[in-house]
């Protein structure tokens, strides 16, 4: 895909704006997890960038080749994720990884990698960074899209399968998509997880965290459930069918690992971020039943161009597995007010 060349003024002049701040070619950004927290931006303005990325996805407004993906050890993964925005004049890849593992036996999370980020206009870098807090709230932001035009706007009850970057991050500003949430039920396999998010956060709203008993306490009491926990191989699903009733909304960030399969091909709507995604992770074996028929990408229901939910018996299901172009939508802004508020290490190329 290619600039507009409408653009062409616009992008030089950007380039010239970067320019002063750090000298292309010669030296790049280097931002660390720390460097990358600390950029000054609003939950609102990274919901923002998500939805536009997930619209400008949809639209074909974005050159986003597959994933290419490794799977050295079992239940593992690394993505090459690369991605060019045109309109947003960003381009760059993501080599992420996740290795559920990693905490048990080497103490680091799952989810781990790096991001270069380029200038489109000549392919020198610009800036490396750290993917995991980028990931982290991105993810949570597609999250957050799904749930605007999927769920009930007056759902009073969320359920959190998984409490670690991810469920945290899903749970810390869920308030901002379901103003009228009462109880988030919480439930992690590994207990102290759940415990430490509730403990860090139960302050910060005035719905009452609630660590659920079991798997079947939290899918039957909330009418909103998210989960993040292992991208697992094989069929070895904790969640039945039977507790699953009509009008729920499930949003998935690690494919369909805890879910019975029959669940997914009785809904009503199935959705995922990227159908070309789909059905390469199907060649890979994720989807061993194949999978459901996709209703929409989440960037069409976003963009109004297929509507979301439509009554409240509707049992939805949005399937988002990540793509780099939320990366690089993000990453435009974070990039620019890393540059404005000095933060991050000038490194020689
Ligand atoms: N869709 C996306 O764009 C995207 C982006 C990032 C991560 N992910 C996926 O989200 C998942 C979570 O990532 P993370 O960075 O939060 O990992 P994490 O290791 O920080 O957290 C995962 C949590 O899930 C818990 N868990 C594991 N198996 C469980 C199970 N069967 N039931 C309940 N809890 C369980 C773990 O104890 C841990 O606390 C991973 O599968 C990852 O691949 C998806």
């Amino acid at each position: 895909m290619k600039l507009p060349e409408e653009l062409l003024g616009a992008a030089q002049a950007y380039r010239k704006e970067i320019q002063k701040k750090l000298n292309i070619g010669h030296e790049f950004l280097y931002l660390s997890q720390d460097d990358v927290k600390s950029i000054p931006v609003t939950p609102a303005e990274i919901l923002d960038r998500t939805e536009r990325a997930l619209i400008a996805y949809s639209a074909k407004k974005v050159d986003m080749p597959s994933k290419i993906a490794l799977h050295p050890i079992t239940d593992t993964f690394f993505h090459a994720m690369p991605a060019y925005a045109p309109e947003e004049f960003a381009v760059g890849i993501k080599w992420g990884s996740c290795y559920p593992g990693n905490r048990d036996t080497y103490g680091f999370p799952q989810a781990q990698g790096l991001i270069i980020y380029s200038d489109h206009l000549s392919g020198l870098p610009l800036a490396v960074l750290d993917c995991k807090y980028v990931t982290e709230i991105r993810t949570a932001a597609v999250t957050y899209t799904a749930i605007k035009y999927l769920a009930p706007g007056d759902a009073e009850t969320f359920g959190m399968i998984g409490c670690g970057v991810e469920g945290r991050q899903h749970v810390k500003n869920i308030e901002t998509v379901l103003p009228k949430v009462r109880t988030i039920y919480v439930y992690d396999i590994y207990e102290g997880a759940a415990d430490k998010l509730i403990e860090d956060y139960q302050k910060n709203t005035t719905a009452k965290i609630v660590k659920a008993p079991s798997y079947e306490e939290l899918v039957k009491n909330s009418a909103v459930i998210v989960s993040a926990t292992v991208a697992a191989e094989g069929y070895h699903p904790v969640i039945e069918d039977r507790w699953i009733s009509g009008g729920k909304t499930i949003l998935l960030c690690e494919g369909h690992t805890l879910y019975q399969d029959s669940i997914f091909k009785r809904a009503d709507k199935y959705i995922v971020d990227s159908r070309e995604q789909v059905e390469q992770f199907a060649a890979y074996g994720f989807y061993p039943f194949g999978h459901p028929p996709i209703y929409a990408e989440t960037g069409e229901v976003a963009a109004g161009r297929v509507p979301g939910r439509e009554n409240p018996e509707e049992l939805i299901i949005a399937n988002n597995f990540g793509m780099a172009v939320e990366d690089m939508f993000v990453l435009r802004l974070l990039f620019d007010r890393a540059l404005e508020h000095a933060v991050g290490l000038r490194l020689p190329l």
